[in-house]
């Protein structure tokens, strides 16, 4: 492998599980026990919010929890950011703070922030790190029911596409962590890097099907500091 000069990170739950956070589609998943088609969609909002509420408020409350920090694939990435000296952009499908919190600087968060929320009148965009529901008033409108979570839910357009097809059409190294590639746009894009001769790196628990060019399969916590130690020494 050549030493890269600009590269796309693109992470999902798989990074943030050893951190004790749940990931989406393991048999015990976020998803085996909290139907999408009610807390993930404009839908199911709309059809009872409160149940939506809940279910971000109850992540929001375990991700501010004493116990949830970044872990050695997260600090690995942010140090990898700081001493590798080309263009580095990470895109993260998780909503959690953990990559900020290791020290990550280039990110985008393409299906939005736990610790957001958004108006739906003025779409402004508030910090929250506290539960919030129908009844909490904006700071925008000074009245209750604008506010949902910054959530991009299934059938909405993710966050960021202009500049994320930029970088993956000049990136020469695109390596995913800790995602199944179950959706879409994200699941894509080691292709679109692939169509620009970009090397492309899976860095997986087990396989996902995929057609990588590299594959280097273990828990994210060991595989991730090995692969981007290894690749600063290039
Ligand atoms: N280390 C590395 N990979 C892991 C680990 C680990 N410790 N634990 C689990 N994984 C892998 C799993 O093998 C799986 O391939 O992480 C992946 C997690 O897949 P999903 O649960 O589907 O999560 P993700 O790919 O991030 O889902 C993408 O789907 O539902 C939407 O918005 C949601 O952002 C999410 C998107």
């Amino acid at each position: 492998m050549k030493k890269p000069e600009s590269m796309v990170v693109l992470t999902g739950a798989g990074i943030s599980a050893e951190s004790g956070i749940e990931t989406f589609r393991a048999k015990d998943g976020l998803w085996a026990n909290h139907p999408v088609e009610e807390v993930a969609t404009p839908e199911g909002f709309a059809r009872n919010s409160q149940l939506v509420y809940r279910f971000y408020n109850e992540r929001r409350e375990q991700l501010m929890s004493e116990e949830i920090k970044p872990n050695n694939a997260h600090s690995a990435l942010a140090k990898f950011e700081h001493d590798f000296g080309g263009s580095f952009l990470l895109v993260t499908q998780n909503i959690d703070d953990l990559h900020e919190r290791a020290g990550s600087k280039n990110i985008l968060h393409i299906h939005g922030e736990l610790l957001k929320m958004r108006c739906s009148n003025s779409q402004i965009v508030f910090d929250i790190r506290e539960s919030f529901d129908f009844d909490t008033h904006c700071q925008c409108c000074r009245s209750p029911g604008n506010l949902r979570p910054h959530v991009v839910w299934f059938g909405e357009m993710p966050f960021h596409m202009n500049q994320i097809n930029m970088a993956l059409g000049a990136c020469d190294i695109f390596v995913a962590i800790g995602t199944s590639g179950n959706v879409y746009p994200a699941a894509g894009f080691y292709q679109n890097a692939k169509i620009n001769n970009a090397q492309t790196v899976e860095l997986n628990l087990e396989e996902t099907g995929s057609t990588f060019d590299t594959h280097i399969y273990g828990p994210a916590s060991q595989v991730v500091p090995r692969f981007f130690e290894e690749l600063l020494t290039l």
